[in-house]
């Protein structure tokens, strides 16, 4: 990147759905703790009225009819782009190449091949780009990470995780490309898995090889409402994902996960604060509580990026630490990440189970082309 921002950050944001209003939510919680951190000043939706939703959020904002009045705004400084994944790779080039940093929603397009051009066009741009691999900041899956690393816990053995969400096509994600070939990526493996790809690999280390197992009940073509993955890390232990859409309306999006090392056992029913249940190899068994979670994950955070402690009042927001993070990066206060570099692997590494499962052979990730 050139040299840091020494003023508000202007943000254009494309999209004005479900993420594209998070992502407006966030940055007015930093802009509120910190007024001349960043300003939303343009919003283009092909949807003009949700466009225009959006932007009345902001004293300065204006809608847009064309993604180009977003890149060719020479006032604007970082785009984010939280449009269906097939539109992503055009807006991420055309965003790139007119100079604006980044911000891209996960996945950060249809395949890896797409995904290595977003990363290259950010490159050669000398932008700053980061994608929304958001479960990097869940409070608990931050502190597990930490204390599964810890010596006295030994070698990791194990990690099973289940992970779960309402088809996402009505209720709180009623989006209907969600179950459109051509639209989006895939079902639930590349369209919420992801997160937990890429998550695996933030907490274990990198991926080996993968086993997988994929079934359509209720979507188009292509888009499984069910996977089963086995996952061998170069560490050298397993671990399994499932991933599934159900109909289950009222039940909200969420994980489970369990993890093994040789002198601990953590459990948790949440992927946001907590409680994780505790046993150590001494005898130990309890929880770590809610409160206990979020001062474990606060000092974490601000010992990497201490200039997020205006924000800490909205740390249980995985999305607000996510986007800090950005604005913040372009301000030249801390490096930014998860960077693109992690969502082009985490798009390779769900590609690898694609291929397990369409072959039933397990894959390794080294000899995915
Ligand atoms: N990180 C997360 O937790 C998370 C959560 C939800 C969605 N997402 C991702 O964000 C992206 C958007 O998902 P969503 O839930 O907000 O979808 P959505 O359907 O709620 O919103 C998408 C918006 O994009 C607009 N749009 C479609 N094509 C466009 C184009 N070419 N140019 C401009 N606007 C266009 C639509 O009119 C709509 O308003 C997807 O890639 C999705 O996977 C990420």
């Amino acid at each position: 990147m050139g040299s840091p921002l020494k003023r508000q950050v202007r943000v254009g944001i494309i999209g004005a759905g479900l993420i594209g209003r998070t992502h407006s939510l966030m940055l007015r919680l930093l802009a509120d703790a910190l007024p001349e951190s960043v300003a939303v000043t343009r919003v283009h939706d092909l949807d003009a009225a949700a466009a225009d939703a959006l932007a009345s959020k902001w004293p300065e904002a204006k809608s847009c009819a064309r993604a180009e009045q977003i890149f060719d705004d020479g006032s604007i400084d970082a785009v984010f782009v939280c449009t269906p994944t097939a539109t992503h790779r055009e807006l991420c080039l055309r965003a790139a190449a007119s100079g604006k940093h980044l911000f891209c929603e996960k996945p950060l397009a249809m395949n890896s091949a797409e995904a290595g051009e977003i990363r290259e066009a950010i490159e050669r741009a000398g932008v700053v780009g980061q994608v929304g691999l958001v479960l990097r900041f869940s409070p608990v899956y931050t502190v597990i990470r930490a204390m599964a690393a810890e010596e006295g816990a030994g070698r990791m053995l194990a990690v099973t995780m289940r992970d779960d969400q309402d088809f996402p096509i009505r209720g709180a994600h009623a989006s209907e490309w969600r179950n459109q070939p051509g639209v989006t990526a895939g079902g639930t493996l590349i369209e919420h898995g992801v997160h937990d790809f890429d998550v695996f690999a933030w907490m274990f280390g990198p991926i080996r090889s993968l086993y997988c197992r994929t079934r359509v009940l209720n979507g188009a073509p292509g888009i499984e409402d069910f996977a089963a993955t086995e996952f061998e890390f170069e560490a050298g232990f397993y671990g399994q994902l499932t991933s599934v859409w159900h109909r289950i309306l009222n039940r909200p999006s969420n994980r489970r996960i369990e993890i093994f090392t040789e002198n601990l056992f953590l459990a948790c029913d949440t992927d946001s604060a907590g409680p994780i249940a505790i046993q150590r190899g001494e005898g130990y068994e309890g929880k770590i509580t809610e409160e206990e979670v979020m001062r474990r994950y606060q000092d974490l955070v601000l010992r990497e990026r201490p200039c997020l402690s205006p924000l800490r009042h909205a740390f249980r927001i995985p999305y607000a630490v996510q986007d800090a993070i950005f604005i913040a990066a372009l301000r030249g206060q801390c490096a930014p990440g998860p960077g693109i570099d992690a969502g082009v692997a985490a798009q390779r590494s769900v590609e690898a189970a694609y291929r397990s499962a369409a072959r039933g052979i397990a894959v390794d990730l080294a000899d995915l082309k």
